[in-house]
C-alpha cells in the first residue's frame, strides 16, 4: 500500500508520523513545494524508525508528484493555516487555487487513488475538488467531522469525568465554528443517553465549546492546530486501508441524503476501501434538521463563492 502526504507542515507531518507508526504502509510519500522540507521531515521520520518499529519507507518529494505514483490513499493539508482571529470561511480565495493543483498534480498520477481533503475551509475544498476532478462521489472525503466529534468527545469526558473511549457521539453539518453541529441529543455514554449524567446547561457549554474548539487552539498557538487534525486524517487512512468499515462524521457530496443536495456537509459515513461506502441516516428531529439545512445554506454560499474566482 502507498499513501501520499501533501504539505509538509504540522498537520500533514503529523498526520505522516502517525500513519508510519501504525505501519499503514509500505510506502509514504510527503509532498510540499518548499525546497527540502519534505524531504527533511521525512528523513527525520525514518530516523524514528528503529523506536518507533515501524518499517514504512518514508520519500520526501519538492513538489516532484511522480513520487506519488500509484498511491492507494492521498491526503491533502496544502494551504494556508488560521490565524488567531481568522475564520477558516476566510481562507477560500488563497486555499481553493492551491487545493486545485494539487488534486489534479495527484490524480495524474493516481488514477485511482482515494482523496482525504483537510485544507480549509474544508467543506469547500472538498466540494471544489469533486467538482474539478469528476471522481467518483465516494472517493472525495472532507476530514472535519472526525475531528470535530473526537474534540466532542474530549469535552464531554471533561464535562463527564470519563474516558472519551466510552463515549459515542458525532459531530455533523459544516466544518465551521457556526456551521458545526454537536448532536447531544445521540451522544452516549456506555449505551446510555449523557444527558443521564450531565445538566442541559453543562452539555450546551460542551457543544458551544466543540464547535469552536478549533478557534481556542488557534488562539493558544498562535497558528492552526495539528496532533488532533493530523490524527484524524490518519484515522481515516487506517479505516481505508484495512477496510474497517468504522462509522465516521465526514464531509461527503450528498445527493438528496438528510434533505441536501449539491453539497459536501459532514454526515455519518462508513468507511472501507472503497472510501466513504455508506451514508448512516441518524433520523434527525424537527430541530437538528432545521440547524443542518441552517449549516448548509452557510456551506453554499461559501461554495458560491469559488464561481467568483478565477480557478
Ligand atoms: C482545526 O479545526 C485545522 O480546521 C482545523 O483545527
Amino acid at each position: 500500500m502507498k499513501v501520499t502526504v501533501v504539505g509538509a507542515g504540522a498537520v500533514g507531518a503529523t498526520c505522516a508520523d502517525n500513519i508510519a507508526r501504525k505501519q499503514l504502509c509500505s510506502e509514504l510519500v510527503i509532498l510540499d513545494i518548499k525546497e527540502g522540507v519534505a524531504e527533511g521531515k521525512a528523513m527525520d521520520l525514518m530516523q524514528t524508525s528503529q523506536i518507533e518499529g515501524f518499517d514504512t519507507k518514508i520519500v520526501g518529494s519538492t513538489n516532484d508528484y511522480s513520487k506519488t505514483a500509484g498511491s492507494d490513499v492521498c491526503v491533502v493539508t496544502s494551504g494556508l493555516p488560521r490565524k488567531p482571529g481568522m475564520t477558516r470561511e476566510e481562507l477560500i480565495g488563497i486555499n481553493a487555487g492551491i487545493v486545485k493543483t494539487v488534486t489534479q498534480n495527484l490524480l495524474q498520477h493516481s488514477p485511482n487513488t482515494i482523496l482525504i481533503i483537510i485544507s480549509n475551509p474544508m467543506d469547500t475544498m472538498t466540494y471544489l475538488t469533486l467538482k474539478s476532478s469528476g471522481l467518483p462521489k465516494n472517493r472525495v472525503i472532507g476530514m472535519g467531522g472526525a475531528l470535530d466529534s473526537a474534540r466532542f468527545r474530549y469535552y464531554l469526558s471533561q464535562a463527564l469525568g470519563c474516558s472519551s473511549n466510552d463515549l459515542q457521539a458525532s459531530v455533523i453539518g459544516g466544518h465551521g465554528d457556526t456551521t458545526m453541529i454537536p448532536l447531544t441529543r445521540l451522544a452516549t455514554y456506555m449505551g446510555m443517553p449523557v444527558s443521564n449524567f450531565a445538566d442541559a446547561d453543562t452539555l450546551k457549554k460542551v457543544a458551544s465549546d466543540t464547535m469552536v474548539g478549533g478557534a481556542t487552539l488557534t488562539g493558544l498557538l498562535g497558528t492552526s492546530a495539528w496532533y488532533a487534525p493530523g490524527a484524524a486524517g490518519a484515522f481515516l487512512v487506517e479505516s481505508i486501508l484495512r477496510d474497517e468499515k468504522r462509522v465516521v462524521p465526514c464531509c461527503v457530496s450528498l445527493d438528496g441524503e438528510y434533505g441536501q443536495k449539491d453539497i459536501c456537509l459532514g454526515v455519518p459515513v462508513v468507511i472501507g476501501r472503497n472510501g466513504w461506502e455508506k451514508i448512516i441516516d441518524y433520523k434527525l428531529n424537527e430541530e437538528e434538521q432545521a440547524t443542518f439545512n441552517k449549516s448548509a445554506d452557510a456551506v453554499r454560499n461559501m461554495n458560491n463563492v469559488l464561481s467568483t474566482l478565477s480557478l
